[in-house]
Formats: structure tokens, C-alpha cells, sequence
């Protein structure tokens, strides 16, 4: 493992390693107190975050390493200098980078150019991080992860690709339910489903909320995600029947909600489930870090 990008160039068993692995350090902290030390990590953001940004300063502080923000917020990489040439020159003082983009692409370049580790913290294609956080929240809730039904409700997005990357390998059953023409990527989706058929899982794309029945979470992420300029109200009107609210998690006798937060009270999902029992949101974004902590003592030590 030379980055993490995406969760699709993960195996099986580096997939369940890192899990294990963040299981540890979550457990024992002290003991990777020095982990990254003399190890400096650049951090560059083209969108704004909480949790992502947060849990990797704090991290890599609790691993004995330095992080250093990068605030990229108002304008694209790739502007002031190449992508290249900004990637060379980071290499040349930090031992990782991390990074946030609207592109993927960019991720990709800084892979290709720079000559350092790069973990992608969020690119319109991909949410690895969050994957990984989202599946150590369910292997601590569950025994055996192959055996969870997981579904996703909304708008197929970065967030769904990896979490239906991850579901495949790990053999669980997913259900993804979105209205039509809010499917994940077409490749995506095929590339999951072989996936998960090689690891005895299996992947369901559905428009029908009636599917959502026998499942043990449901997850729901933002209808508009960050640089997608579709009109809210449009947006709404289409997306109303698959807002995650208390009817739905009747009829799906679901009895974990998850969602990677920001979440939108009243819209995607109603404030007496994503506040309510069996919400699993604060799980998520403290595993955010123990996963991402993982990545870095997996890639730096
Ligand atoms: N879930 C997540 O990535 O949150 P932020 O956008 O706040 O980093
Ligand atoms: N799909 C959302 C995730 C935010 C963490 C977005 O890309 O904005």
C-alpha cells in the first residue's frame, strides 16, 4: 500500500488489516505515541471541513507527528503552479500529503508527480477515509461484518462509491436506493458488483424504498454534495420520498441510522433520527480518526 486513494485499491486483507489495526490504536493509544515521530504531514483543502480536518490535525498529533494546514479553500490547486510542481515541492519537506479536491484527478497528479504518500480526504469521486471510519463503526457494533445488511438512501455520491467498494470486499450485502438519474457511477457500480461477487457479497441498486426492508443500518448522506450547484428546492421535490425519517426506519426495521455528516435536519434526514436512539453519527466521526490513524502508521512507519 503506497496511498490510499480510493478503497477500491485495497485488498481483502489490507481492507480488514487497517480495521484491526485502528481497533488497536483506538484501544491503546499510548502505545503509537510514537509513532510518526519526526514525520510531517501537509494537509490541503480545496473544500471546507469539519470532522476531516480536525481528525487528522488532532491524529497525527496523538501519534507524536506534525501536520501542517494548507488552506486552499478559495481556489483550485493547480492555479498559482502545475499540480506537478506543487507535488514535487511538497515532497521535498513533508512525508505525506493530504488532501481534499473537487477532482479526482488532482489526487491522482498528486500521486503521480509528488513522491510521498497522498490519502485523499474527500474528492467527488471517493470519501475513503469515511468508508473506512464507517465500516470500523459497524465491525464494532457487529461480530462479523460479512453478515451486514447495509442500505444507502439518497443521491449516489462519493460517499456511496466508497462505501460500496468497501461492502464488496468485505462480503456484506449493500442496498443503495436512489431516485432515478441520482445513481452512483455507472463503472463504479459494476466494478463493486464484481467485487463483491468474488468476496461472496452482493450489491442491489434499486429507485424502490419498499427495498430498504430487513436491513440492519441505514446510511444517508447530503442530497447536494460540495461543488454540485443543483437547486435545493428541485432537489427536494424529487428526493422527498427517500428522506431517512422514523416511518422508513419502521419499514426498513433498521436499527442503526449512520451518516458522514454535515447533516441537513429536515431535508435528507429528520432531527428524531439522526439525534435518536441507534444513531451512530458520533461513532463515525470519532472513528474517523482511529481509521485515518491507522492509514498513516500503515503508510509512514
Ligand atoms: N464527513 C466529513 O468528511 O466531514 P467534513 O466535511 O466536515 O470533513
Ligand atoms: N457527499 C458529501 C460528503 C461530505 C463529507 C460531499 O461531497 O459534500
Amino acid at each position: 500500500m503506497n496511498h490510499l486513494l480510493s478503497i477500491k485499491e485495497l485488498s481483502q486483507q489490507q481492507l480488514i488489516e487497517l480495521l484491526t489495526l485502528a481497533k488497536k490504536i483506538k484501544a491503546n493509544p499510548s502505545a503509537y505515541r510514537q509513532a510518526l515521530d519526526g514525520k510531517s504531514v501537509v494537509m490541503l483543502f480545496e473544500k471546507p471541513s469539519l470532522r476531516t480536518r480536525v481528525s487528522f490535525d488532532i491524529g497525527i498529533n496523538k501519534l507524536g507527528g506534525h501536520c501542517l494546514y494548507l488552506d486552499q479553500q478559495n481556489g483550485a490547486l493547480g492555479k498559482r503552479e502545475p499540480v506537478s510542481d506543487f507535488a514535487a515541492n511538497i515532497s521535498c519537506w513533508a512525508d505525506a500529503i493530504v488532501a481534499r479536491t473537487f477532482e479526482h484527478s488532482t489526487i491522482e497528479q498528486l500521486a503521480e508527480y509528488g513522491s510521498v504518500p497522498v490519502i485523499n480526504a474527500l474528492s467527488d469521486m471517493y470519501h475513503p477515509c469515511q468508508g473506512l471510519a464507517d465500516f470500523l463503526t459497524l465491525s464494532e457494533q457487529f461480530d462479523d461484518v460479512s453478515k451486514v445488511k447495509l442500505a444507502y438512501v439518497g443521491d449516489g455520491n462519493n460517499v456511496t462509491h466508497s462505501l460500496m467498494y468497501g461492502a464488496a470486499l468485505l462480503g456484506a450485502t449493500m442496498t443503495v436506493v436512489c431516485p432515478q438519474g441520482h445513481f452512483p457511477d455507472g463503472k463504479v457500480v459494476l466494478e463493486a458488483q464484481e467485487i463483491a461477487a468474488a468476496h461472496g457479497g452482493q450489491l442491489i441498486l434499486t429507485s424502490d424504498i419498499e427495498q430498504l426492508e430487513g436491513h440492519d443500518a441505514i446510511y444517508t448522506d447530503t442530497w447536494i454534495s460540495m461543488g454540485d450547484n443543483a437547486s435545493l428546492d428541485e432537489i427536494k421535490a424529487k428526493f422527498d420520498p427517500y428522506q431517512v425519517n422514523k416511518a422508513l426506519m419502521g419499514k426498513a426495521g433498521a436499527q442503526y441510522f449512520m451518516h458522514c455528516l454535515p447533516a441537513y435536519r429536515g431535508v435528507e434526514v429528520t432531527a428524531e433520527v439522526v439525534d435518536g436512539e441507534g444513531s451512530l453519527i458520533l461513532q463515525q466521526a470519532e472513528n474517523r480518526m482511529h481509521a485515518q490513524n491507522a492509514v498513516l502508521v500503515t503508510l509512514l512507519s
